[in-house]
């Protein structure tokens, strides 16, 4: 077989992968991952790994945390979806990192639609610009620059996406959204993320969710990031508090204490309660996020050919990562575990436990394992029926009174969502 023949083979099966996962059936979206070599934006991979369904982290911080990567390959489909490209289009991509994507979306606007993708780290930007070259893109244009501003010489745009999660919408990039114009952004919603296509509300004051999606991406930074906070607790253990370092109880996260509190047996809570992972991180971690200001989520890093750590347990895990959600105070965590089991018919299900670490992990667990079961006694609502409308600060337009007593209202700089079931 020719290296030719190998890495369409590859490609194909990619594209395979992801329309099964994603259940994208857009013909234009499965040539663009057909036809632009991800191998060319991920050089230093072998290409057998960089053509699997996987984010792959590209940069780190001083403190080994991700802050740049090629983002899975489902993922960008899925948002492409909501995204409804179309030739001609003018686009303005927050969040170069390898290039991929921006060539992707290059890929489906064609020679007379323009991208425009700002990255806000000057290296990533180049590496970008070089692998865009190389794959045959050189019309796309790269910035570096902080994303908050997007880029006014290329505007008015048709289309805006963020690969990078936000929690408030920049009033750059509604200033410089074309009438009927597309916003899709991984949107933070205390902690969970969701991929949310937002268009133009009726009256034009405000912004309202077309289609709605489970996601994950690392955090915006520059002038327009979210009050979230990650603290390592050991290597490769971190978790994040969805409204920064000061804890629902009032006082400052002690990092090594609650590594400490994790590294003695828990107390263990079963819930009588069964679900998918899936279920798990989209009904269940958005229902914590939104009901229990103590919420948090875990994540650890598995490199390969090591054994699982502290999060053994966890409802998710793959190969590379698990993670987890749980409410923590400064005297304990509490998080969500799990054991597979095998019906004898059906998907895989998660029989859900919580696990209470430190002196109030008794406590915290049962708080836990009680929101598990009030999930459950609610019919375990997920992301799908989801409603989540933008309002501007600069514009006149207010949550609707009808929604606004059940929706949770989240207060950004510039936006006020409200999110609420339909
Ligand atoms: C998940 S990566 C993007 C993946 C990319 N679209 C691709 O196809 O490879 C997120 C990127 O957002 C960038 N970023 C973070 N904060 C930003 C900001 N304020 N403005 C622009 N880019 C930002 C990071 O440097 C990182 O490269």
């Amino acid at each position: 077989m020719t290296e030719g023949t190998s890495l369409t083979g590859l490609r194909e099966r990619l594209v395979a992968e992801v329309l099964q996962t994603s259940g994208i059936g857009d013909e234009r979206i499965a040539a663009a991952l057909r036809d632009v070599p991800r191998h060319l934006f991920l050089p230093h991979l072998p290409p057998e790994d960089a053509y699997l369904d996987d984010a792959i982290v590209t940069k780190r911080d001083a403190g080994g945390q991700p802050i740049s990567s090629s983002s899975q390959p489902a993922i960008m489909a899925i948002m492409l979806d909501q995204l409804t490209l179309a030739a001609g289009q003018r686009v303005l991509e927050i969040g170069a990192g390898t290039g991929y994507n921006a060539a992707l979306m290059r890929h489906i606007v064609g020679p007379s639609g323009t991208v425009v993708s700002v990255d806000i780290d000057a290296d990533v930007a180049d590496r970008a610009r070089e692998h865009l070259a190389s794959a045959g893109y050189p019309d796309v244009t790269v910035v570096a620059a902080d994303g908050a501003e997007g880029y006014p010489p290329g505007a008015p745009y048709d289309r805006v996406i963020a690969t990078v999660g936000v929690s408030d919408l920049a009033p750059a990039w509604l200033h410089q959204a074309a009438p009927g114009a597309r916003i899709v952004v991984p949107l933070d919603v205390r902690g969970s993320q969701l991929a949310v296509a937002f268009g133009r509300s009726g009256s034009g004051g405000h912004w309202v969710s077309r289609s709605i999606a489970p996601c994950g991406f690392m955090r915006m930074r520059g002038s327009l990031a979210g009050p979230e906070r990650t603290v390592v607790l050991q290597p490769g253990l971190s978790v994040m508090l969805p409204d920064g370092l000061t804890l629902a109880d009032g006082h400052e996260v002690d990092g090594a204490a609650l590594a400490a509190f994790m590294a003695e047996p828990p107390a263990g809570f079963g819930t009588g309660v069964r679900a998918s992972s899936v279920q798990v991180f989209w009904g269940l971690g958005l229902w914590l996020a939104t009901r229990d200001r103590r919420s948090c989520s875990l994540t650890e890093e598995r490199p390969a050919g090591t054994s699982p750590g502290l999060l053994a347990r966890a409802p998710l895990a793959d190969t590379g990562l698990a993670a987890t959600a749980g409410i923590v105070d400064s005297g304990g965590i509490a998080v969500l575990t799990a054991d597979e089991i095998a019906p004898a018919a059906g998907p895989r299900q998660l029989a859900l436990e919580a696990a209470g670490f430190g002196p109030h992990g008794a406590e915290l667990g049962a708080a836990l394992a009680a929101h598990v079961q009030a999930w459950d006694a609610a019919g375990q609502p997920g992301a799908a029926r989801l409603q989540v409308d933008a309002y501007p600060r600069s514009s006149a337009d207010e949550p609707d009174p009808s929604t606004a007593g059940h929706a949770l209202l989240i207060e950004r700089a510039a936006t006020r969502f409200a999110v609420h079931h339909t």
